[in-house]
């Protein structure tokens, strides 16, 4: 497995098991095992794309990279600081260096607060912020209007909502951006928009990303890495132009072999984007 010199992110055979609730009073509590020894290194700037089917365990290893929860065994480190089995207080360094979109922008998004306070939230401890000037930025990076900023999430629609999730992100100005499925529940029309988005912000602010998808087209799109997860494992991990076209291992080859849906909106999105004027184009 081909590791980095210097590794922003470092994971060394990690481990999640689950503990489920005994089905019987004297039965077995069964047991998941979620990770079985992943490993592997993301280097700064690097668009690491991890794919793999419904409970392979990407979430898992997601929330464990950012500390939101803890491996059974193993390490994973941040700039050579350990994030794994921190206690929360411990883990402040890691807040802003490693933000998350997650897949549903409603079911993250707090319906009472306004836009502005939405994307402010995490800037709210910080001196020195101008926070008014700092949301307005956010809201044209990703290609949201001024007045956005007045309007409550239901206002929005997918897609929109799914920016605002994103600029709410980038608040902190974090070094590592993961997400989590980040169009899966969009409509197949805006998906490639939030795609792009996601990736020339990537550029325009140097992140690091770190990206999940059941879909492999999605993530061959996006990333320049891909780890290919089957059953809490990673199988197959290299360039992603070398996974997506040249699979070697075989659950990698029925990834490819099972037609993606994806790639008849990401190839319509030149023109569509063109015909009205995309946005995320104009400001970035
Ligand atoms: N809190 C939990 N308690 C018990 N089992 C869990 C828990 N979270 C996840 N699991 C189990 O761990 C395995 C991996 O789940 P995970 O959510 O990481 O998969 P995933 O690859 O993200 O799937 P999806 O594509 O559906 O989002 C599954 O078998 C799941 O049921
Ligand atoms: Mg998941």
């Amino acid at each position: 497995m081909p590791e980095s010199p210097n590794p922003l992110l470092s994971v060394r055979e990690v481990h999640r098991r689950y503990r489920r609730p005994r089905t019987s009073l004297f039965g077995a509590r069964p047991e998941v095992h979620a990770l079985r020894g992943v490993t592997f290194d993301v280097a700064a700037g690097q668009r690491f794309g991890i794919v793999g089917e419904s409970g392979s365990g990407k979430s898992t290893l997601i929330r464990l990279l950012c500390g939101l929860d803890s491996p059974t065994a193993g390490t994973i480190t941040f700039n050579g600081r350990d994030v794994g089995g921190q206690p929360e207080r411990r883990l402040g360094f890691l807040r802003d260096e490693v933000q998350v979109v997650f897949q549903d922008p409603m079911g993250s998004l707090d319906p009472r607060m306004r836009v502005r306070d939405i994307v402010a939230e995490p800037l709210a401890r910080k001196r020195g912020v101008d926070v008014p000037a700092r949301v307005r930025e956010l809201l044209d990076a990703v290609g949201l209007p001024a007045d956005a900023a007045d309007r409550y999430p239901h206002q929005f629609s997918g897609g929109q909502r799914q920016r605002i999730s994103i600029a709410r992100a980038l608040a902190p100005r974090p070094s590592v951006l993961v997400a989590d499925e980040p169009v899966s529940a969009l409509d197949v029309s805006v998906r490639a928009q939030i795609l792009n988005l996601l990736t020339d912000l990537a550029e325009a602010y140097e992140l690091t990303l770190v990206f999940v998808s059941h879909d492999l087209a999605v993530v061959r799109h996006v990333c320049d890495t891909i780890a290919v997860m089957h059953d809490g494992a990673i199988v197959e991990l290299g360039p992603a132009a070398r996974v997506a076209d040249a699979p070697e291992h075989p659950y990698t080859q029925r990834l490819v072999a099972a037609v993606p849906t994806i790639r008849a909106a990401l190839a319509g999105r030149t023109a569509a984007d063109l015909a009205h004027g995309n946005p995320v184009q104009e400001n970035t």
